[in-house]
């Protein structure tokens, strides 16, 4: 087991401001939210000129509790800083995230009629084909940028193939998904962001107008065709449902696979563990998702005065809940500073809990356990040949490129090609 840098970083409180992006480009905050978990739980970052302040919570326990508590704390107006600092979600309502009560119920069931784990089965098989080609591709060409070669195409391409989306509109989809949500290196243009995401909806628009005239298999045909509180879904509750599923299943996936990539290859001794078998994919699969934290935080409103904590928060305070702070927590993990495969129990929160607990897990899990097996078999291992860079966000934590350099397993690759001969 290998122990990560921790930096004495001195940031005070109550000058921090983890509305900023530029707070997470510029820091290792693990000592910041050491100190906040200990003597700070329920901590208020104060409001600026611009914004109003909001409670920051710490410790897995708080946040276990405000995700557990759909009755005074709502969802509907917004569960992102950016959102809920702007005073409200488009979406609230009708998107499956920002939507509470029984409607949330009605709408979570028919999403997980497609996305549940026995449903998936042959989306895993697709997942399994194009997470092999991709990588054995990359050992072929010795060296590559895993996030824009690899991760790229994994999880767009597993949306897409549950949607539905042709083929020939997936790199299309890609640019506008990385322009509406995360920032690749240079501050987030606010105005071009907003236009990548109108452009996602109509093209969502123009896909439920197809599907309703000729449904298919797909998810969208789902949606198109069912009805909650006894009324058919409108077009608008599909097309923002359609555009959820996009945002919240590519980014945070390729998140986790760029970062999964990163700290094996600096834990060589974690990297020999799952190349020799000895953790399971299992384990290996949660570890990733704790240590990469790839969203950092969700957020919720006050419905009424209520209490996290022993502190009050009033009437529609905004609470953020940091699930990288959260992974962390001594109070809950064994050494939480150390990436270690094997790791079990591993209570993370990565994947959120409660109502609201992520409907893609299952998928996501599939994507990752898929990459780690072909690392394992396709090479004997990696090393990073260029900087990292970082998503600049205060939402998205991770790198948006990681040049590295594979090598190959030939006896893997090998067993690989027989057994595509033997599918033939
Ligand atoms: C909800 C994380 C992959 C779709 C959530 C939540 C978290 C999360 C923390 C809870 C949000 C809240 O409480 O407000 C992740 C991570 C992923 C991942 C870390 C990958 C590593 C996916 C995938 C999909 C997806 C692959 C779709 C195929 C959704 C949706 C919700 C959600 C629709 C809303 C659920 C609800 O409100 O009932 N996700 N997610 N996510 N996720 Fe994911």
């Amino acid at each position: 087991m290998t122990s990560s840098a921790v930096t004495a970083d001195t940031l005070d409180p109550d000058t921090v401001d983890l509305a900023d992006p530029a707070t997470f480009a510029d820091h290792d905050l693990s000592g910041f939210w050491r100190r906040l978990r200990d003597t700070r739980p329920v901590h208020w970052n104060p409001p600026t000129a611009e914004r109003s302040g909001f409670w920051v919570l710490s410790r897995h326990e708080d946040i276990m509790a405000v995700h557990r508590d759909d009755e005074n704390f709502t969802s509907e107006r917004g569960n992102v800083l950016v959102t809920l600092l702007e005073g409200g979600d488009a979406g609230a309502g009708k998107m499956l995230a920002v939507t509470d009560g029984p409607r949330h119920e009605q709408l979570r069931k028919i999403l997980l009629r497609s996305l549940g784990p026995r449903v998936l089965n042959p989306v895993a098989a697709a997942v399994r084909a194009n997470t092999r080609r991709l990588v054995r591709e990359a050992v072929a060409r010795d060296e590559c940028d895993f996030a824009l070669e690899i991760a790229n195409r994994i999880p767009m391409t597993t949306i897409s193939n549950l949607l539905g989306v042709p083929e020939s509109d997936r790199d299309y989809l890609l640019t506008l998904t990385k322009a509406a949500l995360s920032a690749d290196g240079d501050v987030l243009d606010e105005e071009e962001s907003a236009v990548a995401r109108n452009e996602i909806l109509l093209y969502f628009l123009d896909l439920v107008e197809e599907r309703r005239k000729a449904p298919g298999e797909d998810l969208i045909s789902t949606l198109a065709l069912s009805d909650v509180d006894g009324a058919r879904l409108s077009d608008e509750d599909v097309v923002l449902n359609c555009y959820s599923l996009v945002i919240g299943g590519d980014e945070t996936s390729r998140l986790t696979m760029i970062d999964s990539v990163y700290s094996l290859a600096a834990h060589p001794d974690q990297w020999r563990r799952l190349k020799n078998g000895d953790c399971s994919i299992d384990t290996a699969v949660d570890e990733v998702l704790r240590w990469a934290s790839p969203s950092m935080h969700f957020g919720r409103s006050a419905v009424r005065d209520t209490e996290v904590g022993g502190v009050r928060i009033g009437e529609n305070d905004i609470v953020t809940l940091w699930h990288s702070s959260a992974n962390r927590d001594e109070r809950v993990f064994d050494q939480p500073e150390v990436f270690d495969l094997g790791r079990t129990p591993n209570k993370h929160i990565s994947f959120g809990y409660g109502p609201h607990f992520c409907v893609g897990s299952h998928l996501a899990k599939i994507e990752i356990s898929e990459l780690l097996m072909a690392l394992r078999d396709f090479t004997t291992g990696f090393e990073r040949t260029g900087e990292a860079p970082r998503v600049h966000s205060n939402l998205l934590n991770g790198f948006h490129s990681l040049p590295v350099r594979f090598f190959p397993d030939e006896a893997g690759l090998a067993r690989a090609d027989d057994e595509r001969r033997e599918v033939k």
